[in-house]
């Protein structure tokens, strides 16, 4: 008989600090909660004060000894991704974290929005922000088995493809199909693009990712235009799991002991809309390694953040 993978399979993360971006809302909070509930230090980082003292106040609720940190950051903004990175590395000096989980995200924002950087909100949002923040937090994780970064996709990067002359939607824009489908397919992307180069430098560090299927959360009421989301209304009770399931693949991926280095985990159900952690297909889009090396250099051109020996891996 198979076992199914719950938070019950979490091992103890006592003595184990951890960011995770978007955690007041959603799978970043229920992911949040559930490695506070195993005893993990937990830096919080929400768009605003406000966002973040709500969600540890509600973690708080539920785990009253939890260790939170609760934090400001808008992967929009590039000078708010710095500040935060510098605030972390400030504060918990050295090699002091065991886990990133990039886990933010927005959706199908119905027309291009540019930012105050000059960067498409999706595309920023979803992948050049932890794209950044990854970088500037790398050297603050610690080397040694049990250290990971995971990135949270999306099964929607089975449809998305890197238009290198329309990574920021500028030639044109598709709120979904393109924009955010080429976003969750870069997030992949950079998953195991990160992976092959920590490998290459012998760091112990394991890049992961995962997506959650078709969860209910904030993430559909806030953007979608009107005919996606009659679709998914209609959709929502036969196929969709509510965010304590959604984020098991995060916990997965973040956690447990077999996951692997480049490992992608999704729910084990039809169409891995829901169900429980298990490793997915990599969309063959995102084992293109000269898409995965050219994207990374655009991305550091873009962001101007560098990794370190990372860079350097051919
Ligand atoms: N739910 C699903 O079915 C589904 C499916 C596939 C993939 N995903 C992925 O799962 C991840 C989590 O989404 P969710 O479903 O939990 O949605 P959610 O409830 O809307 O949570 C998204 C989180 O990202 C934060 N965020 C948005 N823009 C940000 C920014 N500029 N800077 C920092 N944080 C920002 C949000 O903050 P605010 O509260 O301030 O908006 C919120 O905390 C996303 O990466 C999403 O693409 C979800």
């Amino acid at each position: 008989m198979k076992l199914s993978w719950t938070t019950a399979n979490i091992p103890s993360q006592v003595g184990r600090r951890a960011v995770i971006t978007g955690s007041n809302s959603g799978i970043g909070f229920e992911t949040a909660l559930a490695l506070a509930r195993k005893g993990a230090e937990l830096i919080l980082p929400a768009r605003t004060r406000a966002k973040a003292d709500d969600a540890a106040a509600r973690i708080l609720a539920q785990v009253p000894n939890a260790q939170l940190h609760p934090e400001i950051l808008d992967l929009a903004a590039q000078a708010s991704v710095h500040a935060f990175a510098n605030r972390v590395i400030e504060r918990f000096p050295g090699q002091s974290l065991d886990l990133l989980i990039n886990n933010a995200g927005v959706t199908s924002l119905p027309t291009r929005e540019v930012t105050g950087d000059g960067f498409e909100r999706q595309f920023v949002t979803n992948y050049l922000g932890p794209f950044a923040l990854t970088g500037l937090l790398l050297p603050s994780i610690k080397q040694v088995a049990g250290s990971r970064v995971v990135t949270v996709s999306s099964s929607a990067s089975k449809l998305g493809k890197i238009e290198f002359d329309n990574l920021q939607g500028e030639r044109v824009y598709k709120p979904m199909i393109q924009a955010y489908a080429q976003s969750k397919l870069a997030d992949l992307i950079f998953s195991q693009e990160l992976q092959r180069r920590l490998k290459a430098v012998g760091s112990p560090i394991l890049s992961t990712a995962a997506h959650p299927g078709y969860a209910v959360t904030n993430l559909q009421a806030d953007h979608m235009g009107r005919c996606l989301k009659i679709l998914m209304a209609t959709m929502k009770p036969f196929l969709s799991q509510d965010a304590t399931q959604g984020a098991l693949p995060t916990l997965y991926a973040a956690v447990a002991e077999n996951a692997v280095a480049g490992g992608y985990y999704g729910p084990d159900g039809i169409s891995e809309l829901k169900g429980y952690p298990t490793a997915v297909p990599v969309p063959k889009r995102a084992l293109d390694g000269s898409v995965a090396k050219r994207l990374w250099v655009e991305s550091e051109r873009l962001t101007r953040v560098k990794f370190g020996a990372l860079s350097d891996v051919a």
